[in-house]
């Protein structure tokens, strides 16, 4: 199918040449054509341009939308969540708006231990249905593409089961999915008090399975403090790699783990959380392909400290703002809510929130070079705002959905 698009009033992230991420104050300067068009074949991006010089074979396309007064951005790529979840956890919200701690909640049998408990009792039915009816509601929200990771199965049977929902997904989704094995999420009962035991089976038994039936692209540790040490998320990526699983990691959400080290260490795609980020990390980072990815979802959520994302910008470095979207510690996969929190909680300008939640999570999960733009020949996902003033409005009105037509792979989705 062919479709144009024209009169749009800003044309939003627009490349020439397709660069993988921006960093530091390549962030600053957003690249954008106003009163413009963009032509859509064969799901991708064909072409585009100024109103002022349209190839006239163009304006007899049967498919076409007038988007007067509207912006078009490319769609937002989340590219961190565990968005395949079972039930919900808004009763040990109760106990923390009461004054314990993510840690307290996770020692008491809560948290991710929680959610394990009931994954084990749900069907792999009813978590595909559940979480296809999230995706269908991240769509809503202008998200093209979006990382699942398991990690609340924490044995080989839910660990799979998880994971063959997330490749379900990826058959029936019109959303462009990347799957990750979180396996050293926490530590299940069966092992309490034998930590290494569990790592062991992480390596031993979990990864040839999950590689052998080709069901991630990537692996995931939890290393932080009262969670996976970084010797233990050194052993885990040691042995992933060799099973051709690029890592993406959880780091310094609740202290200096060394997770950013160790990540980097092994040329993680991502390092994601960073609360806890020092002078030293920055500088670590900044010699690395290593992708600092921010979830301010998790930080407001859990009234956590939020990391230092102007200083890592200033330090030149570049930042990806992720949802995390999960029942213990954020659970919302608004997207256009993550910018917004970027610009409000840590103080990114519009301009840097975009391309915090477009290119450089594409990069983050590992599809720069067919998301996360509008570039001829990148996959044609993109959102049609309502009317709205500019490029401002997406972080300044926070609470509302601002899209309204959605296109996938060139297709109009609503
Ligand atoms: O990214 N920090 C670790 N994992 C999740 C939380 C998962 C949960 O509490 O269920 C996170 O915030
Ligand atoms: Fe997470």
């Amino acid at each position: 199918m062919e479709l144009f698009i024209h009169h749009i009033k800003e044309l939003v992230l627009t490349e020439t040449k397709a660069k993988t991420f921006y960093a530091g104050k390549e962030m600053a300067i957003l690249p954008t054509i106003k009163n413009a068009w963009i032509y859509i074949e064969n799901e991708l991006i064909s072409d585009f341009g100024s109103m002022q010089n349209i190839p006239e074979s163009f304006k007899s396309t049967a498919n076409q939308i007038d988007a007067s007064e509207r912006l078009v951005f490319p769609s937002y790529c989340d590219s961190h969540t565990h968005l395949v979840y079972a039930g919900s956890r808004e009763i040990e919200y109760i106990d923390k708006i009461k004054g314990l701690s993510y840690e307290e909640i996770a020692k008491r049998g809560g948290g991710i231990l929680n959610s394990a408990k009931r994954i084990a009792e749900t069907s792999e039915e009813k978590l595909f249905e559940d979480a296809n009816e999230r995706l269908k509601e991240i769509i809503r929200y202008g998200t093209g593409a979006v990382e699942i990771k398991s990690g609340y199965g924490l044995n080989p049977e839910n660990e799979l089961k998880m994971l063959r929902v997330i490749k379900r997904l990826k058959e029936i989704s019109t959303l462009t999915i990347k799957a990750t094995f979180l396996g050293a999420h926490a530590v299940p009962q069966a092992f309490k008090g034998n930590q290494s035991g569990y790592v062991d089976q992480v390596i031993n038994e979990m990864i040839p399975q999950v590689a052998g039936e080709d069901l991630a692209d990537f692996i995931d540790v939890f290393c932080d403090t009262g969670f996976f040490t970084e010797e233990d998320t050194d052993r885990i990526l040691n042995a992933g790699i060799k099973y051709g699983l690029r890592p993406k990691i959880h780091a310094n959400e609740l202290g200096n783990s060394g997770g950013i080290q160790v990540g980097v260490k092994y040329n993680a795609l991502s390092v994601d959380h960073l609360e806890y980020t020092s002078d030293e990390e920055i500088r670590v980072l900044k010699s690395s392909e290593t992708m600092p990815t921010i979830l301010p979802g998790a930080a407001f959520f859990l009234n956590m400290p939020y990391a230092p994302a102007r200083k890592m910008i200033d330090a030149g470095l570049p930042i990806a703002l992720a949802s995390d979207f999960n029942p213990g510690s954020s659970p919302s996969g608004n997207m256009q809510l993550i910018q917004a929190m970027g610009s409000i909680l840590y103080k990114m300008t519009p301009e840097e929130g975009i391309f915090a939640t477009t290119i450089n999570t594409a990069y983050a999960m590992g599809i720069e070079e067919t998301h996360g733009s509008i570039c001829k020949g990148k996959q044609a996902n993109l959102f049609i705002t309502k009317p709205i003033p500019g490029i401002e409005y997406m972080p300044y009105s926070y609470g509302d959905n601002k899209v309204e037509t959605v296109i996938l792979k060139g297709k109009i989705i609503r």
